[in-house]
């Protein structure tokens, strides 16, 4: 798709077409469809994120909150977004034996308690052994760093998620 497609999209079309870049917040594209005309896809990510980069501390817990577990309730019930479930799947989460699943969902579980959000890691970028040794580490971490990296990974899975819509590459991640 390339930006003259997307600067000639009415609202309702922008929304339908990017509104899960960032999982289950639609949001973000309604702001940022005020900013159009893009002048290339690097601008058009720009705002996505500054988006992101500008919302008070709730806004961005909030963000963290819309995203489902990895391997989690909404994967085993086939609730997840068509994105996540893509996600999830590339990474092998789909296929976890019932000790490696019960072993991430005490994982999450923890997680979630310490921080009040769930677990988010650009699934994409990594695989079902790394998911929970990284969600381990990542578990022992001082609160306010570990909301950066949270958001630092759906910044990652937001620019996947452009890219693949816009057919570009995203520059280093
Ligand atoms: N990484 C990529 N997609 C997702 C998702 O839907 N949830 C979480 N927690 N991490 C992700």
């Amino acid at each position: 798709m390339d930006i003259e497609k997307v600067n000639s999209m009415d609202f309702g079309e922008f929304v339908d077409v990017f509104g899960n870049v960032v999982e289950r917040c639609p949001l973000v594209a309604a702001a940022v469809w005020s900013r159009r005309p893009f002048s290339n896809a690097a601008e058009l990510e720009h705002h996505f994120l500054a988006f992101i980069d500008a919302l008070p501390q709730s806004g961005q817990e909030g963000i963290l909150r819309c995203h489902p577990d990895l391997a989690g309730r909404e994967l085993q019930r086939g609730t997840l977004t068509a994105e996540s479930q893509r996600e999830q799947s590339g990474a092998g989460l789909t296929n976890l034996g019932a000790d490696e699943r019960l072993r991430l969902a005490e994982l999450n579980a923890q997680y979630r308690a310490r921080f009040g959000f769930p677990f988010v890691l650009a699934a994409r970028l990594s695989d079902r052994a790394a998911v929970p040794r990284e969600l381990a580490r990542r578990l022992r971490r001082p609160p306010a760093l570990e909301l950066r990296t949270a958001l630092d990974e759906v910044k990652k899975i937001c620019r996947l998620r452009l890219a693949d819509l816009l057919g570009s590459n995203p520059a280093k991640l």
